[in-house]
C-alpha cells in the first residue's frame, strides 16, 4: 500500500522528499501496485508539447490493484455498500469477490459486443452499483470509459458520444431521484435520434423495470447478456500511459473538453490521496455523496477507495428525500466514518435547521470532507459544529477535473484545519501563485493566479481529440506550469485559500459551467439576438447564473422567461438554467466589440459603488440602462 502519513513531521518530511526527488517518491508509491511489467523510468516531461509520461513502459491493469490485489486478504469485506433512494428498500453490498466476479462477467458480455481495447463506451446512469460495475469492466478490457451524468439533455448526450465517437451507450430504463421517476432510457433514444453514427448497442440496465422502447436491432437488456456470463476474465495488459477514462467538463470557451486521464498515473495518485486525505482505516466506512458522473465520483467513489482495499458507499438519491435529514440517517444507519461532500449540500441542510442533524448519532464520524466550490465560513463552522460536533477535522479539498485527484488539503490529524482554506499542498505538489506576467509571489500574504511547476501522476495528459487545445487551455498562459484559472491567496503562515475562477467559468451548485455554453444555448432561441451570462453570489448555490438578452419581436414576458429556460434545458440539462434573466436593449462593449463581462458581473452581484472606468466602451450609456433594470 502507499504511504500513509501520520504525523505533521512526517508529512514535513516527505513533502521535502518529495519535491527535491519527485521520481525518487512517486517510484516508492507507484512499486507499491502490482505491475505485469515493471515501469523503466518514473517521468518524463515537457510543458511546452505538452508531453506528461508516468512510469514509463510499465504494464498493469487498474482493477487488477482494486480487485484481484484484495482478495486474498479482504475478499469477503464489502467493497460497494449501495444506499437506494427509497429508504425503505434493501441495501445491496458487493464484497471485493463478489465485486470482482461482477465486473468480470460484464467485461465477457462487453467483449462478447464488440467491444475492446481503446473503444469508447459512454455511461449515461444513475447511482446503481451497475455504473461502477460498466467502468470497470470497460478499465478490465481497456475500453475507455466517458461517464455523462444522468442530468444533461439528449444535446449535450449527443454532443460527447459524438465527441468521443462511442461504440456503445450503457444506461437504465429509469433513474429514481427522490420522488422523481426520470425516463433515462428516453432520454438516449432522443439523443440518437440526433444522430451518433458511432453508436452500435445501447446496453440497458433494469432499474426499476418501467417501459422502455425496446429497439430490436440496437438494443440489449443488461441481465440478457451479463447474468449468463463467465465470472472469470484475464485483466488486459495496459501500458501506463494507456487512456482509461474520458470525463467532459467546462471551460471558458467553446464546447466541453474531453479530459484525459490515463492508467499507471492516475492509479498511483487517487490511492495515494485517498489514503491520506481521508486517513482510512482497516474496517471503516467511506461515504462520498458525489454522482460517478463528475470527477469526484470517479476518484473518490470508485478508484481511490477501491485501490486502498475500502469499504466505499453509493447513495442513489438526494439529500432532501425522503425529508432533510436523509443525509444524517445514512451516517448513523451505516455508521459514516468519512463523509465527503459539497458546500452547496452544506447550505442547503443548514438552511433546513439545526433540528434534522441533531436527531441522528454522528458520533462515528472521524474526517468531513467538502470539494467542488469553495466553502464560505458560516458553512464551514455548521459542518463542524452540528455534523462533527468539533470532534471530526474538516478537509477542504481543491483539485478540478484535470487534476484527477486532490491537489491541496488539510490532512486530517496531521495538519491543522483553518476555515475556507484548503492549505497545504499534497506532497509532490507544488502550487505557486504567479501575477498575470507569470511572475512568481514569493512569501506569504500574497494574492495571485494559482499555477503547479511540475507534473503529478494523476495530471490530464490531452484534450480528448484535441491536444492543441489542452496546450493553449493550461499550458500557454505561463511557462512551465500548468494554470488552473483559479485565483487564490496566502495568509501569513503560507497556507492556501482557493478564493475561485479567474475565466469565464462559473461554478454552480458544485456544477462546473463555461458561460459561453450558457450563452450558445439561449442564443438558440430564434427571438434571442445576443446574449450575455455571469456567475453571481447565491446563498446556497454558491454561484447563480445571470443572464443578459437582447431580443426582437417578442413580449418580454414570463412566457417568454420560460421559453428560454426550456430551450437552456433542451441544450445542455437543467443544472444550467439562469437563475435570473434581465431582458436589456445593448450589451457594454469595447471598441473591439468585446462584451465587457466585469461590469456585467458586478450589476449582477449588486455591487455597483465600483464599476472602473466605462468610457472606454463603445455605448457607456447602455451601463445606466442595465443598472436600472437590475433594480426592477
Ligand atoms: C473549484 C471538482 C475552492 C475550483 C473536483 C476548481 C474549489 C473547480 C474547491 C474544479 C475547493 C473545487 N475550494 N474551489 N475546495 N474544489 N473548486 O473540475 O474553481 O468539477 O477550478 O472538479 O472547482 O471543478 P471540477
Amino acid at each position: 500500500m502507499t504511504t500513509q502519513i501520520s504525523s505533521l513531521e512526517e508529512y514535513q518530511q516527505l513533502y521535502k522528499e518529495s519535491t527535491s526527488d519527485p521520481e525518487g517518491f512517486w517510484g516508492k508509491q507507484a512499486n507499491t501496485f502490482t505491475w505485469f511489467s515493471p515501469f523503466d523510468k518514473v517521468c518524463e516531461w515537457n510543458f511546452e508539447e505538452p508531453r506528461v509520461k508516468w512510469f514509463l513502459n510499465g504494464k498493469t491493469n487498474i482493477t487488477y490493484n482494486c480487485l484481484d490485489r484484495h482478495i486474498a486478504t479482504k475478499g469477503d469485506q464489502t467493497a460497494i455498500l449501495w444506499e437506494p433512494n427509497d429508504p425503505n428498500a434493501a441495501v445491496q453490498t458487493y464484497t471485493y469477490k463478489e465485486l470482482l466476479a461482477a465486473v468480470n462477467k460484464c467485461a465477457n458480455a462487453l467483449k462478447e459486443m464488440g467491444i475492446g481495447k481503446g473503444d469508447r463506451v459512454i455511461f449515461y446512469m444513475p447511482m446503481t452499483p451497475e455504473l461502477a460495475i460498466g467502468t470497470l469492466a470497460c478499465a478490465r478490457i481497456g475500453a475507455i470509459h466517458s461517464v455523462v451524468f444522468a442530468g444533461f439533455s439528449a444535446k449535450a448526450l449527443a454532443d460527447r458520444v459524438n465527441d468521443a465517437t462511442a461504440k456503445m451507450i450503457i444506461c437504465s430504463d429509469y433513474n429514481q431521484r427522490g420522488s422523481k421517476n426520470i425516463p433515462v432510457k428516453q432520454v438516449v433514444d432522443d439523443a440518437l435520434a440526433l444522430g451518433c453514427p458511432s453508436i452500435e448497442t445501447v446496453l440497458v440496465h433494469q432499474n426499476t423495470g418501467g417501459d422502455i422502447n425496446f429497439n430490436e436491432t440496437l438494443d440489449k437488456w443488461w441481465h440478457d447478456v451479463v447474468d449468463a456470463q463467465s465470472d472469470q476474465c484475464e485483466p488486459e495488459q495496459m501500458d501506463s500511459e494507456d487512456m482509461l477514462f474520458i470525463l467532459y467538463t467546462s471551460g471558458s470557451t467553446g464546447k466541453p473538453k474531453g479530459v484525459v486521464h490515463t492508467c499507471g498515473g492516475y492509479m498511483v495518485y487517487t490511492c495515494f490521496s485517498f489514503r491520506n486525505v481521508f486517513q482510512y482505516k482497516e474496517g471503516d466506512v467511506y461515504w462520498c455523496t458525489a454522482d460517478i458522473g463528475w470527477i469526484t465520483g470517479h476518484s473518490y467513489i470508485v478508484y481511490g477507495p477501491l485501490l486502498a482495499g475500502a469499504t466505499t458507499m453509493m447513495f442513489e438519491g438526494v439529500p432532501t428525500f425522503p425529508d432533510a435529514g436523509r443525509f444524517w440517517a445514512i451516517c448513523e444507519k451505516h455508521k459514516v466514518n468519512q463523509f465527503y461532500t459539497a458546500p452547496t449540500a452544506i447550505r442547503a441542510l443548514m438552511a433546513k435547521g439545526d433540528e434534522w442533524p441533531a436527531k441522528y448519532d454522528l458520533s462515528s464520524l472521524k474526517v468531513l470532507g467538502s470539494v467542488g466550490e469553495p466553502i464560505n465560513e458560516e458553512a464551514w463552522n455548521w459542518y463542524n459544529e452540528h455534523i462533527g460536533k468539533g470532534n471530526a477535522p474538516i478537509v477542504d479539498t481543491w483539485w478540478q477535473t484535470e487534476t484527477g485527484g486532490i491537489m491541496i488539503t488539510p490532512l486530517p490529524g496531521v495538519t491543522d484545519t483553518k476555515p475556507t482554506y484548503a492549505s497545504y499542498p499534497m506532497p509532490g505538489i507544488q502550487p505557486v501563485l504567479v501575477d498575470k506576467d507569470g511572475n512568481e509571489l514569493a512569501g506569504n500574504n500574497v494574492e495571485g493566479l494559482l499555477c503547479i511547476k511540475h507534473p503529478w501522476p494523476s495530471m490530464l495528459r490531452t484534450v480528448y481529440g484535441d491536444h492543441k487545445r489542452c496546450q493553449n487551455v493550461y499550458f500557454s498562459a505561463f511557462k512551465n506550469m500548468y494554470f488552473t484559472g483559479d485565483g487564490a491567496r496566502k495568509d501569513e503562515e503560507g497556507r492556501i485559500r482557493v478564493i475561485g475562477r479567474v475565466d469565464d467559468v462559473i461554478n454552480v451548485s458544485g456544477h462546473r459551467m463555461g458561460t459561453a455554453e450558457v450563452e450558445n444555448a439561449i442564443n438558440e432561441h430564434p427571438n434571442v439576438v445576443e446574449s450575455a451570462v455571469v456567475g453571481y453570489p447565491h446563498d446556497i448555490k454558491g454561484q447563480g447564473i445571470y443572464a443578459y438578452i437582447i431580443s426582437q419581436g417578442k413580449d418580454l414576458d414570463d412566457a417568454f422567461r420560460k421559453e428560454i429556460l426550456g430551450v437552456v434545458t433542451e441544450e445542455i440539462g437543467p443544472i444550467a438554467k439562469p437563475d435570473k434573466i434581465q431582458f436589456v436593449s445593448g450589451l457594454p462593449k469595447t471598441r473591439s466589440g468585446k462584451i465587457m463581462r466585469r461590469i456585467l458581473r458586478k450589476i449582477a452581484s449588486n455591487d455597483t459603488s465600483n464599476l472602473g472606468d466605462v468610457s472606454t466602451l463603445l455605448n457607456p450609456d447602455i451601463v445606466e440602462e442595465i443598472m436600472e433594470g437590475a433594480k426592477g
